[in-house]
Formats: structure tokens, sequence, C-alpha cells
């Protein structure tokens, strides 16, 4: 090996370090930005470093050049464009569609280097092998993610989408699979078997996601983040590239172990949301009544939520989906900002699945400034519930809906914050609506409860008027 490879190696390494350093650093909100910038400071060593390699090697045509720069040009600017553009309620699609390219482009480096290889049968095991499984991998996560990504922009039906003989399906690809990978792995050169394999990943990856139901699409979409990686290491082991490698390796774990955390959140099973999900995605605000014809709802107005919340010791706040979509998160810490110069002791109950991805109430509250220190996540916020005075919903539902503490329902056994357990509670959302597993909320019908029915944005600033008024 000459210097320069041996020091790109050491490139390499130097920013393997940095990505286990930065995933360390997310660990807590007040290091997650050093950790992103840590990692992203890596990532770019790492790029730039196997650029210096490639113009050593002197590798590439002009023409191989001018596609790589159009292709990175392209490429960055529609990220940067994504990631600034895109509203914080359409993240989870973005990054569905961002494991999408990621999964993808993984199984391209497979089919070039399978097809381009002069002697394929020189191949040996130790390329065709990583080969087929990146191919598989990649092809699957590639049109799995699309329709995740389809079904959370509305674009694909957020319900379990059946067909006849899909689950025969879903048995009958992954046995093919094994067929083509051994396949490709005796004649690294067939192009029948290239093709073949190519195309039933694609085609499972789109049966495998349709019948998951939307209220599903956390855990899926953390499982096909896990995929990307794997593939992403599988496109290390065809171009025997550690950085590739290892990062790939990093991706797949993390997305491994947050699969598992978000399966848990929601008390389900990997293995049972891939079999069947349940939930119907969103909706629009209804009339239908939570509880059944004829349970009593008690609606309440600024003025009398201003007064609870006035004379309130302590107050939960809890945020869900409908603070996102209204873009309420400034009004709200707003709100808290008013209530503790008032002497009230407020806090924010934070429940892993609420609102659409992973950290979406954590993103949204710590872009408002509000103190971590009044964060309490599900397990803390549920052993203060019972001595809060008020705890105030706002846009949440599925994720305190009592109903998952009793058996037979789409949400049974999913932990909920046990907002119910507070002695008075108030829900700010703009109808009876669902939420997105689609199901009636029994905490709309308690005799504590008063319902707010206004958008969120909305009611916020009229609560914020109606208690900077009553306490002078
Ligand atoms: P949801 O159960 O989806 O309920 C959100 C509520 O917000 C709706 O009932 C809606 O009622 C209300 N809302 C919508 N827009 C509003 C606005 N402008 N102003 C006020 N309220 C508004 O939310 P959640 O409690 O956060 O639960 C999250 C659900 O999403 C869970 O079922 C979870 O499994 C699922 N999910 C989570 C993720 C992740 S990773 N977090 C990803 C995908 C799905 P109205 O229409 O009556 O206003």
């Amino acid at each position: 090996m000459d210097t320069v490879s041996n020091a790109v190696h050491y490139v390499f390494l130097g920013a393997a370090a940095c990505f286990v350093l930065g995933l360390h650093l997310m660990n807590h909100p007040r290091t997650a930005r050093r950790g992103n910038t840590v990692s992203a400071a890596a990532m770019a060593a790492a790029i730039a470093a196997t650029v210096w390699l490639v113009i050593h090697q002197g590798r590439i045509t002009a023409t191989g050049w001018a596609v790589l720069i159009a292709g990175g040009l392209v490429g960055a600017a529609l990220g940067l464009w994504a990631a600034r553009e895109v509203r914080m309620t359409a993240m989870p699609q973005l990054v569905s569609v961002f494991n999408a390219v990621g999964g993808g482009a993984a199984a391209l480096i497979a089919v070039n280097d399978l097809l381009q290889t002069d002697d394929p049968a020189a191949l040996g095991a130790r390329v065709s092998l990583p080969g087929a499984l990146d191919i598989v991998i990649g092809a699957v996560t590639f049109s799995g993610s699309l329709v995740a990504a389809g079904k959370l922009q509305g674009l694909v039906p957020g319900a379990p989408v059946a067909f006849p003989g899909a689950r025969l399906l879903n048995v009958l690809l992954p046995v093919s699979f094994a067929a083509g990978t051994v396949w490709l792995v005796l004649e690294p050169g067939s192009r029948a078997a290239l093709c073949g394999l190519l195309a039933v990943a694609l085609l499972f990856g789109v049966t495998m996601v349709l019948p998951i139901g939307g209220a599903d699409m956390p855990v899926v979409i953390a499982l096909l983040n896990a995929f990307t990686g794997s593939a992403v290491a599988m496109a290390g082991f065809v171009l025997d590239e550690t950085a590739l490698i290892i990062a790939g390796m990093l991706v797949s774990s993390s997305g491994g172990i947050l699969t598992k955390l978000m399966a848990e959140a929601m008390n389900r099973s990997v293995a049972a949301v891939l079999v069947g999900g349940f939930g119907t995605g969103d909706g629009a605000p209804s009339a239908a009544g939570a509880g059944g014809p004829g349970a009593a709802v008690r609606s309440v107005s600024a003025d009398d939520v201003a007064v609870q919340l006035a004379y309130a010791r302590k107050v939960i706040f809890v945020p869900g989906y409908g603070l996102a979509a209204a873009q309420a998160q400034h009004e709200l810490a707003d709100l808290a900002e008013l209530l503790t110069a008032h002497g009230v002791d407020v806090s924010y109950a934070v429940h892993p699945v609420a609102g659409r991805m992973p950290g979406h109430m954590n993103v949204l509250l710590a872009e408002a400034n509000v103190p971590y220190t009044q964060l309490a996540e599900m397990d803390e916020a549920n052993a203060v519930f019972a001595q809060a005075d008020v705890a105030l919903v706002v846009g949440a539902n599925d994720v305190t809906n009592p109903i998952a503490r009793r058996p037979g329902n789409a949400i049974s056994g999913m932990p909920i914050l046990d907002v119910d357990r507070a002695r008075s509670v108030v829900v700010i959302k703009r109808s009876m609506g669902h939420g997105y597993a689609g199901i009636d909320n029994e905490l709309y019908t308690d005799a504590k409860t008063g319902m707010f029915f206004t958008d969120a944005k909305q009611g916020l600033a009229d609560l914020k008027a109606a208690v900077a008024e009553f306490v002078g």
C-alpha cells in the first residue's frame, strides 16, 4: 500500500471513530446538534479522502468525472433544498425517501460491479455473495421505502392494503431470493439471475409494506433504515471499502435498535408489524363522536381553561401530532413561560411515538427553545400525572387513549401517557376526529375532561391572552 492509500485509510479510521462519537452525542438533546456536526464532518472528510484516492489512482475517465460532479451537485442541491424546505410534519416521508435513495444506490453498486467485471467466473463468493445480498436488501429497501413514503404522504392508502394471496406471495418471494442468490453466487456473470433477483426484490419491497397499516409506519421506517445500512455495508464488501462497511453497519445496528424501541413503544413485535398492521392513516377532521353515540362531551372555552391553568400548581403539557400540524410549538412554549412566571410548575410529557416520526416532539419543542429540564419521558411523566392539577393535551390522541389498556382493539397494549390520572384534563383539538389509529378516544368523554375545540395555534394564542389577562 502506498503513502496516499495509507493516509486515506487513516482518514477512514478517524471518520469511523467520529461516527461512533456522533451517535453517542445524539443520545441527549443538549449534545445532539454537536453529534450531527461531528458525524457530518467525518462524512465530509471520508468523501474528500475518497476523491483524493481516486485522483491519485487515476482510475476515472473525463466522462466519469463529469457524471460524478454533476451527480454530486444535483444530489447535494436536492438534499439541501429538501432538508431546509420540507415541513416538519413531512419529515418522515423525507426520511423514507432518503432510505429509498440509500438502498437503491447500494443495489446499483452491486449491479454495476457484477456487470462490469471482465471475468465474472473469477469473482468468487467473496464478491458475488455480498453482491447478491446487496441487490436483495437494497432493492427491497428502495421499493419498500417509496411505498412507505407514499403512505405517509397520502398518495398510497394508509390503511393496510390486502390482496388475495398476499401472505403466500410474501413467503414465496423470500424463497426465490434464496434461489436467486445461490444462482448468482454460482454464476456471477448470469444476467438472468441478476435481473430476476432485482425484480423479485423490488416486488417484495412493495408487497411487504403495502399490507402494513399507517400506525405501524414508524417501525417500518426504522426497519427500512436498518436495511439501508446493511445494503451499504454489503456494497462496502463488494468494493472492498472499509469506511462503507463501518458506516453501513453503524446505520444498520442503530436502525435495528430504533426499530426495537419503536416496536416496544407501540407494544408490537416487529414480526407482528410485518405480518399485518392496523391503522387508517391521517384523515380529515370529522364530527364522529368518541365513546360511541350519546357519550357526553364537555366543551370548554379559552377563558374556562385560563382560570384552571392560573389556579393550578402543577400543569403537564401533552403534545401530539396536532401540535406539529398546527406548528404551534412557539405558542405552547410562550404559554409555559407565562405560567412558570406565575409560579406554576410546568412540564411536557413526551410519548416516544407522539407525532409521525421518532423524536418528533423533541425536535419541535427544541425548536421553540423549551428547556430540556422541562421534558419528561413517558415513564417519568406517568409517575407524576396523578399529582398534576391539569393535563393540557395539545393535538395528541392515540398516545393518550385509555382504551389501550384493554384488549381487543387496534392499540391494545400500546403504552400510553396516563393523562386520565391527572385531576383534570383539557384537550385542544379541532373536532372529535380520530387520531392515526382511527379509533375513538375514551379520554374525551371522561367526566374530568374539557374539550377545547380549536386549531392548536389559534387556541394556544387565545389561551395565552386569556391567562395573561387573568393573572394581570
Ligand atoms: P394522533 O393520534 O394522530 O392524533 C393527532 C390529533 O391531532 C388528531 O386527533 C387531530 O384531531 C389533531 N389535530 C390535527 N391537526 C390539528 C390542529 N391543526 N390543531 C389541533 N389539533 C389538530 O397523534 P398522536 O397522539 O401524536 O399519536 C401519534 C400516532 O401516530 C400514533 O398512532 C403513532 O403510532 C402514529 N405514528 C407515529 C409515528 C412516530 S415515529 N411518531 C409515525 C407514524 C405514525 P382533529 O382532527 O380533531 O383536530
